[in-house]
C-alpha cells in the first residue's frame, strides 16, 4: 500500500527516486508521482500508470538534489493525476507525499481549507494546505508541521519540501511506516529499507508522533514533546540483491523456490551448536507460564496461525486460540487470566493486527511478534519479537513467510514444550524434521512443469474451485484457496472436507474442479469419502497426497514429513497451482488487481 520515497542531498535525486518507486511496487499503487528540485527550479510529475511510465515522463534533462516519490493505493478519490502525490500546496511553496489515512480530514478542510484551493479528492491534499495555513500565520516550516501533525487524527508518514527552503526535506510519522536512510553527504527516506536498498544498508527508525528535519549532513529528531533527541542507527540484513528477480520471470516463482533454503537458514538461525534453541529464555518462560495463547493475523499470515495452533497445543498443552485482526481489534473475546499474544506478519505494519497490538499494550499484556521484517512497527512494539528470516518477500501473494511463520512457531512450541517437560516436545527432533521437510520442499518445488500441466488440464476453464481436507490439511486448503483467488481470480474456497454436505456441496456441478489434501492418515478415508461424494456429482478431483496414505490415482504425491509438519510440503503444489493459474491467464502474478503487500489501512 501506498510508498513514500525521498532524499536530500544526493547529485542524482532523480533515480534515486525512480529507483526507489520501483523498489516499492510490490506493496501495491495505482498511481505514482515524483518532486524534484535543483535548487533553482522544482517540477513534479505525476501519472496514474505505473512507475516505468513516470521514467518516460521524466525527460534527461530533470535532475535534482532534492526529491520526494510517492506510489499512491487509492483510497480517498479515483486513481487520477489530480489525486496523485506529491502535493503541491496552491500557494506553491509546500509539496508533500503522504501515506495512511488522516480521518478527520474534513473537519480540518472546514476550519482551514477553503474549497477553492483543492483540486482533488484526497485527505493529503487538505494537510498540505494545513499546513500551508500554519505557515503563513508566521510559525516556521517546522513549527507550522508540528502544529498541522498535532490536530491530526489518524495515521501518516509524510515527507514535506518547502520550496524557499530547497535543503531539508521533513518528515513526520504516526502508525504508517517511515525510515531514515544514512548515505554519504546525503539522507533517504523511504517507507521500507527496500525503497534505499541500492543506496545504503544504514537505517534509523523513526518513532510515532517524531517530526524530523534531515539535510544533506544533519539529521534532527523532534519527540512528541518537541525535544531533540539521539538515535543510534541499524544495519539492515538484506541487500540489493535480495530484491532482485535474477532470471525468474516472477517473484513469486523465486520466492517459491527459496523456500527450503529458507527452512535451512532457519535451522541455523534458531539452532544452538549443543542443539538447543536460540530462543530467548524470557520468551520461552513467558509463554510458558501463560494459560492461553491467542495468535492474531490477516489473510495468509491468519492460515499460518491456524497451522501454529495445532503445533503450540501438541507440543505444549497450552491452549491456544486463533483470530482475524480485523475482527478481534473491535471484539476483544473473554480473555484468560494469564493470557499471551502471538502477532503473525510478514511485514510487521499490518494496520489491522497494530490495532489488536495497540489494545493489548493498553491492557499491559505480554506479546511476540513473530515478522520478516526486522524494525518494523509491531516488532517494536510488542514485548518480544522473532524473525522469520526469509528474505524481503516482493510477490503480492505470501509463500515464503507461510512456510517461514509455521517454521518459527515449529521451533517455538518446540522450546516451549521442552521447558514444560512435555513428552510430544521431547520426542519431536526439530532439526531433524525441519531437515526432512527442506528435503521434501526441494523434491516438489522441482516439479514445476508437471504441476504447470496439472493447472492447465485442471484449472483452465474454469470459475471457481474447491480445496478440502481436515486439520491441518484444511488449513492448507484455506491458504491454497487464498492463494488461487488472489492471482488467478477464480472464485476459489478452502473447505473442512466433512462439512461440504451440509450446505456447499449444492455448489458442485459437471467439471467442478475440487483439489482434496490428504495427508493425515487418521483422517484419509474419510476425506476420500468426501472426495467420492463430488465425485459422484459430477465433480473433477485432484487429489494431493501424503506417501504414507498415497493411491495409484493420487495427482501429487508428498514425500513423508513429520505430521505437525505436513503444510510445509502439501503448500507447495498448490502454490504452484495458483502461480501456473495465473501465468496461463496471463494476468500479472506479482501485482495482482486492487491488492498490496503491505496493508496499512484499517
Ligand atoms: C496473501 C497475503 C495477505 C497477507 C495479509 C497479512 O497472499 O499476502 O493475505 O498475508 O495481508 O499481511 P502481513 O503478514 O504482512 O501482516
Amino acid at each position: 500500500m501506498c510508498g513514500i520515497v525521498g532524499v536530500v542531498g544526493h547529485n542524482n535525486s532523480k533515480e534515486v527516486l525512480l529507483k526507489g518507486l520501483e523498489k516499492l511496487e510490490y506493496r501495491g499503487y495505482d498511481s505514482a508521482g515524483i518532486l524534484l528540485s535543483d535548487g533553482e527550479e522544482t517540477i513534479a510529475i505525476k501519472t496514474p500508470g505505473r512507475v516505468n511510465d513516470l521514467r518516460e515522463l521524466s525527460t534527461d534533462a530533470m535532475n535534482g538534489t532534492i526529491g520526494i516519490g510517492h506510489t499512491r493505493w487509492a483510497t480517498h478519490g479515483e486513481p487520477n493525476v489530480e489525486n496523485a502525490h506529491p502535493h503541491l500546496s496552491k500557494s506553491g511553496r509546500f509539496g508533500l507525499v503522504h501515506n495512511g489515512v488522516i480521518e478527520n480530514y474534513l473537519e480540518l478542510k472546514e476550519k482551514y481549507v477553503p474549497s477553492e484551493l483543492l483540486i482533488g479528492d484526497t485527505d493529503s491534499e487538505i494537510l498540505v494546505e494545513v499546513i500551508d495555513y500554519f505557515s503563513r500565520t508566521g510559525l516556521s516550516t517546522l513549527d507550522a508541521l508540528s502544529q498541522a501533525l498535532s490536530e491530526v487524527r489518524g495515521s501518516y508518514a509524510i515527507a514535506l519540501i518547502d520550496v524557499e527552503e530547497l535543503n531539508k526535506l521533513y518528515l513526520g510519522k504516526n502508525k504508517s511506516p517511515l525510515l531514515i536512510g544514512l548515505g554519504e553527504n546525503c539522507h533517504f527516506v523511504g517507507s521500507d529499507a527496500m525503497a534505499m536498498i541500492h543506496e545504503t544498508n544504514e537505517f534509523v527508525e523513526i518513532m510515532d508522533g517524531e517530526v524530523i528535519m534531515l539535510t544533506s549532513d544533519m539529521m534532527v529528531i523532534y519527540d512528541k514533546d518537541a525535544q531533540v533527541i539521539e538515535r543510534g542507527s541499524f544495519i539492515a540484513e538484506i541487500d540489493a540483491t535480495d530484491t532482485e528477480k535474477g532470471l525468474y520471470p516472477h517473484y513469486m516463482l523465486k520466492e517459491i523456490d527459496e523456500q527450503p533454503s529458507v527452512m535451512r537458514k532457519l535451522i541455523t538461525e534458531y539452532t544452538l551448536p549443543n542443539g538447543n534453541t536460540t530462543i530467548n529464555n524470557e520468551i520461552i518462560s513467558h509463554i510458558s507460564q501463560s494459560d492461553r495463547i491467542y495468535i492474531v493475523g490477516c489473510g495468509t499470515s491468519w492460515h499460518a496461525g491456524l497451522v501454529g495452533k495445532t503445533l503450540i497445543e501438541k507440543l505444549t498443552h497450552i491452549p491456544v486460540e486463533v483470530h482475524l485482526a480485523s475482527e478481534m481489534g473491535y471484539d476483544m473475546p473473554i480473555l484468560s487470566k494469564k493470557p499471551f499474544f502471538i502477532f503473525l506478519t510478514q511485514s510487521g505494519e499490518t494496520a489491522d493486527s497494530r490495532q489488536v497490538l495497540v489494545k493489548v499494550n493498553e491492557l499491559n499484556l505480554p506479546s511476540l511478534t513473530i515478522t520478516n521484517v526486522k524494525g518494523s512497527t509491531l516488532s517494536r512494539e510488542a514485548t518480544y519479537t522473532l524473525l522469520l528470516h526469509a528474505g524481503p518477500e516482493i510477490a503480492v501473494a505470501s509463500t515464503k513467510a507461510y512456510t517461514s511463520q509455521i517454521a518459527v512457531m515449529a521451533y517455538l512450541a518446540k522450546a516451549v514444550g521442552m521447558i514444560k517437560g512435555d513428552e510430544a516436545a521431547k520426542e519431536f527432533d526439530i532439526v531433524r524434521e525441519m531437515g526432512i521437510a527442506a528435503s521434501a520442499m526441494d523434491a516438489l518445488v522441482s516439479e514445476k512443469d508437471y504441476i504447470a500441466t496439472l493447472s492447465e488440464s485442471f484449472l483452465s476453464d474454469t470459475r471457481n474451485a474447491f480445496f478440502i481436507g481436515r486439520g491441518l490439511d484444511f488449513a492448507v486448503s484455506l491458504e491454497a484457496a487464498l492463494k488461487l483467488k488472489e492471482i488467478s481470480y477464480i472464485q476459489a474456497e478452502g473447505f473442512a472436507a466433512g462439512e461440504l454436505k451440509h450446505g456447499t456441496i449444492a455448489l458442485i456441478e459437471e467439471g467442478t474442479p475440487v483439489i482434496a489434501v490428504i495427508t493425515d492418515e487418521n483422517t484419509a478415508s474419510h476425506t476420500r469419502g468426501n472426495a467420492i461424494e463430488v465425485t459422484s456429482r459430477g465433480a473433477k478431483v485432484l487429489t494431493i497426497a501424503g506417501e504414507n496414505v498415497s493411491r495409484s490415482e493420487d495427482a501429487v504425491i508428498l514425500p513423508v514429513v513429520h505430521s505437525l509438519l505436513t503444510p510445509l510440503a502439501s503448500v507447495i503444489p498448490l502454490q504452484l497451482l495458483a502461480y501456473y493459474a495465473s501465468l496461463q491467464r496471463g494476468l500479472d502474478v506479482d501485482k495482482p488487481r486492487n491488492l498490496a503487500k503491505s496493508v496499512t489501512v484499517e
